[in-house]
């Protein structure tokens, strides 16, 4: 298989995890976007939201989307906004299949809680919050070609299942 997989999901439903360990298993090459970001800007993404706010990282991580859209053999795990510009889901589309992890509130609430790299999530009520962008995005995920639902599983019984649903479509 000659194409990208692309995680896309909500903060803490861990794209980054399962994505390395499903690109082992393909022999794909690892990208995640937002280490990406901060390899080249030399800034963590909460130093980038501070310093220069929400719509100048969106622009880091489009461009960014444009420059790894012509990659091939790639499992890239994305940001969790990655969704809300429509523009960055097409040019994956083009040489990606779409994997969106799930989780649910409650999961997703217990391994965000002691997060502090996470700017949309930082400060006050954080049970608020959460629930606010979960529902604000809800629609934005529904771009994908398959569904993970990760609440427990294994990183091992996640990585399998998805490449079982992608020789599913592939065919
Ligand atoms: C964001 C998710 C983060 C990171 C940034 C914005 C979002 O990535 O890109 O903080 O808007 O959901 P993770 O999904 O890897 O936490």
């Amino acid at each position: 298989m000659d194409a990208n997989i692309a995680l896309i999901g909500f903060m803490g439903t861990g794209k980054t995890t399962v994505g390395k360990e499903l690109a082992k298993k393909l022999g794909f090459t690892f990208i995640d976007t937002d280490e990406k970001i901060e390899e080249e800007t030399g800034l963590t993404i909460k130093d980038i939201f501070q310093k220069y706010g929400e719509k100048y990282f969106r622009r880091l991580e489009h461009n960014l989307i444009k420059d790894i859209s012509r990659y091939r053999r790639c499992v890239i795990s994305t940001g969790g906004g990655v969704v809300l510009n429509i523009e960055n889901i097409k040019i994956l589309r083009q040489r990606s299949i779409i994997v969106c992890l799930e989780a649910g509130y409650q999961y997703l609430l217990n391994r965000l809680k002691d997060t502090d790299n996470r700017p949309l999530l930082a400060g006050e009520n954080l049970e608020e919050r959460l629930l606010r962008l979960l529902k604000e995005r809800e629609k934005f995920y529904k771009c994908a070609d398959i569904y993970i639902k990760t609440n427990n599983k294994t990183v091992n019984d996640l990585t399998d299942e998805i490449i079982k649903a992608i020789e599913r479509i592939k065919i």
